[in-house]
């Protein structure tokens, strides 16, 4: 194989484990983000604050398994690729994210998935494309990609209708640092 094509093909083998690695972290905080929520349902549930309705309770337990799905796609339909060495942080930091809005209510913690799914739809969606536009596009992980992207689009529409007041000032804000937050730890997991 001459030397061109080589480096050709490691290259995109390094740009395709770069996606690989940023997804499966985001997907691995996503689980944590249902659990910390679960654990938040159940401190409420404890001393009676923010009781919940049947809808979230069973919204976080259906997208508990959504995430856990998407997780298992990394983890055993995807082709190889190194883990980040930063993954312990994407679990607390996905936990906070799923516990607190849900100790602060309902709307808190939709509005949370809401800014999350829209930051996830876009990042695969730069993803996807940017894997279209390499010389040997991985046909294989844009699909799931894409199919992970669907559902999380499916996740982003249902939380904002579950919503029963328009978000305030202070959640927006807060919506604004959990994207901003969500697209500093991609840059970074993927380098480590
Ligand atoms: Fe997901």
């Amino acid at each position: 194989m001459p030397f061109y094509a080589k480096s050709l093909g490691a290259n995109n083998a390094k740009q395709v484990d770069k996606e690989l690695r940023a997804s499966h972290a985001g997907e691995t905080g996503a689980v944590w983000i249902y659990r910390g929520a679960m654990v938040a349902e159940f401190v409420s549930s404890l001393f009676h604050i923010n009781n919940s309705r049947h809808d979230t309770k069973r919204f976080i337990r259906e997208h508990l398994e959504t995430e856990r799905r998407h997780l298992a796609i990394f983890e055993s339909e995807m082709p190889c690729f190194r883990g980040s060495f930063i993954l312990p942080l994407w679990i607390a930091a996905g936990f906070v994210t799923g516990f607190l809005p849900r100790l602060f209510g309902r709307n808190w913690f939709f509005y949370t998935i809401y800014s999350v799914e829209q930051f996830v739809d876009a990042h695969y969606d730069s993803q996807c494309k940017s894997m279209l536009a390499l010389p040997l596009p991985p046909s294989n992980v844009i699909e799931r990609f894409k199919h992970c992207q669907e559902e999380e689009q499916h996740l982003r529409d249902e939380a904002l209708s579950l919503m029963t007041q328009e978000p305030s000032l202070p959640m927006r804000l807060w919506g604004r640092a959990v994207e901003k937050g969500s697209s500093i730890a991609v840059a970074i997991v993927r380098l480590i």
